[in-house]
């Protein structure tokens, strides 16, 4: 990977891409090869810390949630944690939501984890949803935009198919700063890698976590995009030292 394909690609590249497409379908492969072992691994590396993070996301929308008929997305949805999450908030059977991910692999699991609930699950890229324009009061992702390969074009694909007035809910890794942020990177450089490609017995996809961290947009530079997608009220809220934290948005009302 040289710095011509890092300027080219404005989003994610792991090893070996060289443009939109390759960097996606390498996400892709990375995910599909991890899918067996990325629940335990998720807990483990997080110290369970990662339920909490989706109670917490999830909770930040409980007006959308309890609304009879909310009509909700969760993008990269993965095995299906944070959609889980959202449908405990809801207190009406009337809200339907919806996981995507492109991921065969990772979606088959979501399944049997929600099986004999009513969400409902699609295998499609976050990029090119296959849904019209205005459909949805709320659409979330957790630890999955980072790793799509445009970020802009994904924040506009987010706006198309929220309702004006709908929100929007990223919540994905930071980089904490001081004393904390200084353990952290060890940990997460150095120690998460390792354990993660024990684990999973996958070389590459742990050392593409804390990559693609680094080269995630920080809070200000994220907000500032959002705004120019087209939401307003954009605003970031860190969690647990800022180790992760939730982008929220509201797509301007019409
Ligand atoms: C780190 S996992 C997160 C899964 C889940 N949301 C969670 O919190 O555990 C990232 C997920 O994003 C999915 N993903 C990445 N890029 C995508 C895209 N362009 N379209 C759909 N899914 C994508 C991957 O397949 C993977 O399942």
């Amino acid at each position: 990977m040289n710095h011509d394909t890092h300027d080219r690609i404005v989003g994610a590249v792991p090893a070996g891409a060289s443009d939109r497409e390759s960097a996606s379908r390498a996400v892709r492969d990375m995910f599909t090869s991890i899918a067996p072992r990325y629940d335990l691994l998720n807990h483990v590396l997080s110290f369970n810390t990662d339920r909490m993070w989706w109670w917490r996301a999830a909770r930040t929308f409980d007006a959308i949630l309890r609304q009879s008929e909310a009509h909700v997305l969760d993008l990269c949805c993965g095995t299906g944690d944070m959609t889980l999450a959202l449908l405990r908030r809801t207190n009406s059977r009337g809200a339907r939501i919806f996981g995507a991910d492109f991921s065969h692999a990772m979606l088959q699991r979501a399944t049997v984890k929600g099986s004999g609930s009513s969400l409902r699950w699609i295998e499609a890229d976050a990029l090119r949803l296959p849904f019209p324009d205005h459909q949805f009061d709320l659409v979330t992702s957790a630890f999955g935009f980072r790793n799509l390969a445009d970020y802009d074009a994904g924040l506009r694909e987010i706006v198309r198919v929220l309702r004006p007035g709908g929100e929007c809910g990223i919540l994905d890794f930071g980089e904490p700063g001081g004393l904390v942020g200084k353990i952290y990177r060890i940990y997460f450089k150095s120690v998460l890698p390792a354990v993660g490609t024990v684990i999973s017995g996958v070389q590459g996809p742990y050392k593409y976590l804390p990559a693609s961290v680094e080269r995630f947009p920080a809070p200000d530079e994220m907000l500032v995009r959002m705004r120019e997608a087209g939401f307003s009220e954009a605003s970031w809220t860190p969690y647990t030292f800022g180790v992760a934290g939730l982008y929220r948005a509201r797509k301007a009302a019409r």
